[in-house]
């Protein structure tokens, strides 16, 4: 079995007196250490996906199993514990909390697992982003490019088995951009994580092992390379 499945997902969202269905029945399997592109237009449901993927948010109907979990048998405190344990999870824009320094940010994932060594993992983590002189630095005193390599290290932090990343570059210029995702597919080769990115850059997605396409609230599979 993979890392990853995803059966029979539907999600509705309701808007008012009108149903909006986003995903309409999406299947489909990854398996650990693949690397995955999902690309699409705006609006067609590629950050729905990806939520539901990461157990931040529950489906419809259908199942997300992800590494042996069910995410709909379990309660909101059961999907967190094992967001903690497996997931890392890159946003589009940051997520960053504006009262914690770089390093404080980091930390977050590491003392919520109890980890002694919280400390000296984030600033190693850190370092390995390019921002050992950025440490006491708050989200604001930080350029995008920076703070998104905080939130690198942040997803990083936990070791995670599988790391969602939702357009990590989207807004970035395109210098910075190719820097983040050089780090990211660095950080994926050096640890083995299965990794899912949401792109509108068919460069980047031409990366990955394979590229799921979504449209109309269905998926079309299309192989890479
Ligand atoms: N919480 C929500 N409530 C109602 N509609 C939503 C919600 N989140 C997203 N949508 C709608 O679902 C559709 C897909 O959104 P999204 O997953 O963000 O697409 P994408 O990331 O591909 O741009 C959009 O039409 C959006 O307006
Ligand atoms: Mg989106």
């Amino acid at each position: 079995m993979g890392i990853l499945t995803v059966k029979d997902v539907s999600k509705t969202y309701q808007s008012g007196s009108r149903k909006l269905t986003v995903l309409d029945q999406v299947n489909f399997e990854i398996l650990e250490g693949e690397s995955i592109a999902i690309v699409g237009p705006s609006g067609s449901g590629k950050t729905t996906l990806l939520g539901l993927c990461a157990g931040l948010d529950a489906a419809s109907t259908g199942s997300v199993i992800l590494n042996g979990e069910a995410f709909e048998k379990l309660n909101e405190d059961q999907r967190a514990a094992v967001r903690s344990r497996d997931v890392g999870f890159i946003f589009q824009n940051f997520q960053l909390l504006p009262t914690l320094t770089a390093l404080e940010n980091v930390m977050v994932p590491l003392e919520l697992k109890k980890r002694k060594d919280a400390r000296s993992k984030a600033m190693e983590l850190l370092e390995k982003v390019g921002l050992k002189d950025r440490m006491t630095h708050y989200p604001t005193q930080l350029s995008g490019g920076e703070q998104q390599r905080v939130s690198i290290a942040r997803a990083f932090a936990n070791e995670p088995k599988i790391l969602f990343a939702d357009e990590p570059t989207g807004n970035l210029d395109t210098e910075t951009g190719e820097m983040i995702e050089a780090l990211i597919f660095d950080l994926n080769k050096a640890q083995g994580t299965t990794l899912i990115l949401v792109t509108h850059d068919t460069e980047l997605a031409k990366r990955t092992d394979r590229i799921i396409q979504i449209k109309g609230g269905k998926i079309q599979e299309e192989s890479n390379g």
